[in-house]
Order: C-alpha cells, then structure tokens, then sequence
C-alpha cells in the first residue's frame, strides 16, 4: 500500500526554517518563519503565561479529559479579547482547536459540510498553509488582488473587483489583522466596504486573526473582525494564540461560528464538536488553561498585556530603523512602505533571484516571496539587511 503514496510539496516556510539551520555561517539572519525573537535572537515565555505554568503545577489535580469543544471558560475569554461587545456571548459557538491551523482546518471542514460546493476566495497572496489545506480538501478556491506590488499597500479597488464575482454560498476567507505574508492591511473604511459587499452578495466572511496585538495594539487589530462580526449575519472566525501569548508549541487556537439565529447557533456548536471528535477527540487544554488563567487574573492579564505591547514597539522600531537606513542607503523613499506595514512580516517586492542572491551572498533567509519577519532582526543586523538589499537590486 505505502508504495502508492506520492512525495508531498515540502512547505515553503518550514524548508526554510531547515534551510536555516543547516547553514554553518554564523552571521546568518533568520527572517523565515513567523516566531517573534528578541534583540538576542531568543523566543522568550511570556512572563505571565510562566507564572500560570507555575500555577497551574500548584492547583492542577487532574488530567482528566475536558469537553470536545475544550474548556469553555477558555472560549470565553477569547470571544471577549477578540470580540470585545461586538456581539452577545450568546451569538458564539465555539472550540478549541489545535493552534489557529487546527481552527482553520476545522472551518474549512465545516464549510465544506454546509456547502459542499462552496467557493473559498483567498487573498493574492495569502499564507501559504491556508491554500495548502484547502488544495488537500479538495475544495474550490479563487484568489482575489489584494496587494498593490507597486505602492506595496492595498490593491482595495482591485480586491473589489475580484469580489464582484463572490455569491452566496461562497466563503471569503481575510486575515483579522497583520496580513500574512503582505504587512499590508485594510483599514476601517476598506474593511466597511468588503461588510457591505458580503452582505449584498450572501457571501459568509471567514477571518482568520493570528496576531492581535502585534500590529496596531489589542484592541486596534480587532475593529476589522469586530466590525464584520456586529454586521454579518454569519462568519467564522480562525484565531491563534502562538504569537500574541507566545506559546507556539502548545497549539491553543479557537474557532468561532458566530450566528445570530439560536436554533443555528445550536447545531452550529454540535457541528464544532462533531468535527473535533472526527478529528482528534479533545483539542490540547494545556495552552488553552495558560491563556484562560492569563486572561482571568487582573494583575496577570495587566503584565501580559504590557509585555505584549513592548513585543509590538520593538517591531515597529525595527522598522523604522529599516526603513530609514534604507532611505539612507538608495537616496530614495521606495522603501518607506515597510515603516507603514503592520504586524510581524513585510513583503519586501524582491524577486526570487534577489531573494536567493542574499541567501547565498548574505546568509540571509526571507521566505521565497520575499516575505520577512521583522521580528527576526535586532538593531544590528537591521544595516546588515539593508545592505543586503540595496546589493541585490531591489
Ligand atoms: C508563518 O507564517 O511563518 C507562521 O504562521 C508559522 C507557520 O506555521 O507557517
């Protein structure tokens, strides 16, 4: 039987993570996979999800398994960091998934039972993973323009021209904040104009939100799901905590059908715990009660939220510091776009020959599209990539 199976496409972003470590050079630049790193290249714990760790091993008594959806104090603590009063708990069935992947595979799934036939328009680009999952599933996706490779900022008048062609039953699948791989995002009255637009057509918005908190604050990187949740009749949302509590490993993720109408929010909630049971019974409690002890306790909830904000400023100095060493460098403004973007990646606009000429010349590793995770730079290496850049002809 295993004599069948084919070789698989290798993913792009975690080729490069072995890439990375495979090379001796020790001034290699990591810039590949989306993990916040400090000025010494170091991933910390948060202070406040290692003081609930601590915790946790005090007045934790069982391993018990907890409900197929997870816990639900932790679904609620997530619908209220995400959704704030956008809409009534009520309106919310939930579960906890494997990371922010396991919730979009989940929605993908759930999709794919309501509407066999549905459509998944997809940013042009969009995180690799997501058309990853959906080719595998089998199901149907359209790309739609969403980054202007010129002004390197939102191509607006083109995203809604592509989604002239969305109808009811379709999906639109958005990134909540921080888009992955661009930088580039929709601001309040882009984000009213696609709110509109799904509402005219049927279409169903799925958001997908991974860095809440790392581009413009927690509560800024939420008007866009916040805004679409309070004004669609149906959406589903995709949230990760890996980045914003720092717990990659854990995979602590939540998926939300928000539904206003009870009887569907019902089967909507058996739906979600019908799909983990397929897929892996229990989803992982032990991230989940981090975040849901971190979002609870006041004095841990302030911490957490100051250290998440220090993550935020110490990236969005290092762009600055890119941006203007890279005025500096090419006499020009063209790289100014970087300074604008928001979130943990930018799409620099080199091509894959340039990408690959500072890989080899400058051991420095950015995804094939030219996409960079800011985080993986410190104030030194910031000239170090400018230069890098200005010598390959970007
Ligand atoms: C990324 O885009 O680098 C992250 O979301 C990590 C991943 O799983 O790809």
């Amino acid at each position: 039987m295993f004599e069948a199976l084919k070789p698989q496409p290798a993913d792009k972003i975690l080729a490069l993570m072995q890439a990375y470590r495979e090379d001796p050079r020790d001034t290699k630049v990591d810039l590949g996979v989306g993990v916040y790193k400090d000025a010494s290249g170091h991933t910390p714990i948060m202070r406040a999800v290692k003081a609930a760790e601590k915790q946790l091993w005090e007045v934790e008594t069982t391993k018990s398994y907890t409900g197929l959806a997870g816990d639900p104090g932790y679904a609620d603590v997530m619908i209220d960091l995400i959704l704030g009063d956008a809409v009534p708990r009520s309106t919310v069935a939930a579960a906890a998934t494997p990371g922010g992947t396991g919730a979009c595979r989940q929605g993908f799934d759930l999709i794919k039972m309501a509407n066999p036939k549905a459509r998944v328009f997809v940013s042009n680009p969009t995180w690799p993973n997501h058309l990853s999952i959906l080719k595998h599933m089998n199901m149907e996706m359209v790309p739609y323009r969403y980054f202007d490779d010129e002004t390197r900022g939102v191509d607006c008048d083109g995203m809604m021209a592509d989604l002239a062609n969305v109808q009811a039953g379709d999906v639109v699948l958005l990134h909540g904040c921080c888009h992955n791989p661009t930088g580039a995002n929709l601001n309040l009255s882009e984000w009213k104009l696609v709110v509109e637009h799904l509402n005219k057509t049927g279409a169903v918005p799925m958001i997908d939100i991974a860095y809440q908190g790392f581009g413009d604050g927690l509560e800024e990187d939420a008007q866009g799901v916040r805004l679409v949740a309070g004004n669609c009749p149906e959406v589903l949302i995709a949230a990760s905590c890996s980045k914003n509590f720092g717990i990659y490993r854990e995979r602590a993720g939540l998926l939300m059908a928000v539904c206003s109408d009870p009887d569907r929010g019902a089967l909507n909630q058996q739906t979600l715990n019908f799909l983990n049971r397929q897929n892996y019974s229990f989803p992982p409690d032990h991230g989940a009660r981090l975040v849901t002890m971190v979002l609870n306790d006041p004095a841990l909830r302030a911490d957490w939220a100051t250290e998440l904000e220090e993550v935020r400023l110490s990236m969005l100095g290092l762009r600055e510091q890119l941006a203007s060493e890279l005025q500096r460098l090419s006499g020009s403004d063209r790289f100014g776009f970087i300074a604008q973007h928001r979130g943990m990646f930018s799409r620099l606009g080199a091509s894959p020959d340039q990408v690959e000429a500072m890989r080899r010349d400058s051991a420095i590793y950015m995804v094939g599209d030219s996409r960079l995770n800011i985080a993986g730079l410190n104030a030194s290496t910031v000239p170090i990539l400018a230069e890098a850049i200005i010598k390959a002809g970007v």
